[in-house]
């Protein structure tokens, strides 16, 4: 059964609006833990468009369930990392202009650059997740360079059209068997809704799933904790009938 990570930057996206005070991302994690989360996640971007430095020292210290911190594989982030010390980093490409984070991460593009900064972060005792597209080349990069862990990028599966989805299913039940296969362990995550979540719930293998816009977006609804649980429901118990027609019509 796979675990519930909440990612809380749309929170801190709301409070970056004005660069005030509210809502504070970190009173709506302990929230989170309430309705059922089983980490928080955070991306410290380069450029702090919305979770800031101090965000993410005070979760350090008050969040009961995991820390895991995505940031870019950069100097100025592995030496944040080796202070705070979250649970898990999980490595992310980032760019300046992008909305959100788009494709995965070339670990086997950039091995040199990455090796060193991965052997540092395990070395302290913090575990290492590569955001990887759900690509065989990737996998084999990340097993290569020591990782431990590998997040699925679910992007494309959540971008396709409802006759594509079946096919993007499948490339992630094949990437989560070889991932494992390779040694790693596989979280999952990306644009996952309350509508199209069951199906990567159900994947053999997959550990953790890393949701946020679709819980912050409900969560005005219905509240952050009402939120958490709603989705925990899915993630824990998700219908393993197909949820999509035939791909052939
Ligand atoms: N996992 C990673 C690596 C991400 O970069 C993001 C977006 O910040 C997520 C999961 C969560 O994506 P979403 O907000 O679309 O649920």
């Amino acid at each position: 059964m796979a675990s519930l990570g909440v990612n809380i930057d749309h929170i801190a996206n709301v409070r970056q609006a004005r660069r005030g005070m509210e809502p504070d991302p970190v009173s709506y994690a302990l929230l989170a833990e309430l309705g059922g989360a089983d980490g928080i996640t955070v991306h410290l971007r380069e450029d702090r468009r919305h979770i800031q430095d101090r965000d993410v020292k005070l979760l350090r210290s008050l969040v009961r369930t995991r820390l895991n911190l995505e940031m870019a594989a950069t100097e100025e982030m592995a030496a944040i990392a080796l202070e705070i010390r979250p649970d898990m980093v999980t490595l992310v490409p980032e760019k300046r202009q992008e909305v959100t984070t788009e494709g995965g991460l070339d670990v086997a593009g950039q091995r040199d650059a990455l090796q060193s900064l991965v052997e540092r972060l395990q070395a302290a005792q913090i575990g290492v997740s590569m955001f990887v597209d759900a690509d065989p080349l990737q996998l084999e990069a990340c097993r290569a360079m020591g990782a431990r862990w590998v997040e699925l990028h679910t992007g494309s599966y959540a971008e396709a059209s409802w006759a594509q989805q079946p096919r993007e299913l499948a490339r992630l039940c094949e990437a989560s068997f070889m991932a494992r296969s390779l040694g790693l362990r596989v979280n999952a995550g990306h644009g996952l809704t309350y509508q199209n979540v069951e199906p990567i719930a159900a994947i053999e293998g997959i550990e953790e799933l890393n949701i946020g816009h679709t819980i912050v977006a409900r969560a005005l609804a219905v509240g952050l904790e009402q939120a958490v649980r709603q989705m925990k429901a899915l993630v824990q118990n998700p219908r393993t009938e197909p949820l999509f027609g035939s791909a052939t019509p």
